[in-house]
């Protein structure tokens, strides 16, 4: 009984997503925080075998990048260009590791009034360009409960 009221919960779940009920889709990617881009690879893809399918240097985020699938959804390794960077800094200060938690949205423009009218601290007013052509936008640890977290508007296609 209770596996079938779980999928009907999980059915609502979706219709309400699809009617724009719901703010967040799903989690699009973690990001991880890596000192050593090759060797993090190595570990995803090989131990995990999971699918390297992208590699991108986002200027305007400080990082050298990837994706890897699973799922629907994606692990992102983030080297950082150099110290003065914000991964840069997390890195010197926590050490690699988990760094922050991104969800897919519909509409990003529409998602961070929502968010601010919620009280959320939005370290990005205004989208970005993220990974792979997509539109981000990061909210404050301090009012996320510690968790960096990032809102994603994937280009169409992904
Ligand atoms: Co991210």
């Amino acid at each position: 009984m209770s596996e079938i009221s779980g999928d009907d919960e999980r059915e609502r779940a979706r219709a309400e997503y699809a009617g724009g009920d719901v703010m967040f889709g799903r989690i699009d990617h973690i990001g991880v925080a890596v000192e050593d881009l090759d060797a993090a690879i190595a570990l995803y893809e090989t131990s995990y075998e999971m699918e390297l399918v992208h590699r991108e240097t986002v200027e305007s985020q400080g990082v050298e990048a990837v994706l890897l699938d699973v799922g629907d959804g994606h692990v992102e390794l983030l080297r950082p260009l150099g110290p003065d960077t914000a991964v840069g800094k997390y890195l010197a200060k926590n050490g690699p590791g988990l760094h922050h938690v991104a969800y897919a949205v519909d509409d990003i423009d529409a998602t961070l009034p929502r968010l601010a009218a919620a009280g959320i601290e939005l370290i990005d007013a205004e989208p970005r360009v993220g990974i792979r052509d997509s539109r981000v936008a990061f909210l404050h640890p301090r009012s996320s409960g510690g968790v960096l977290t990032e809102i994603v508007e994937p280009a169409k296609g992904h």
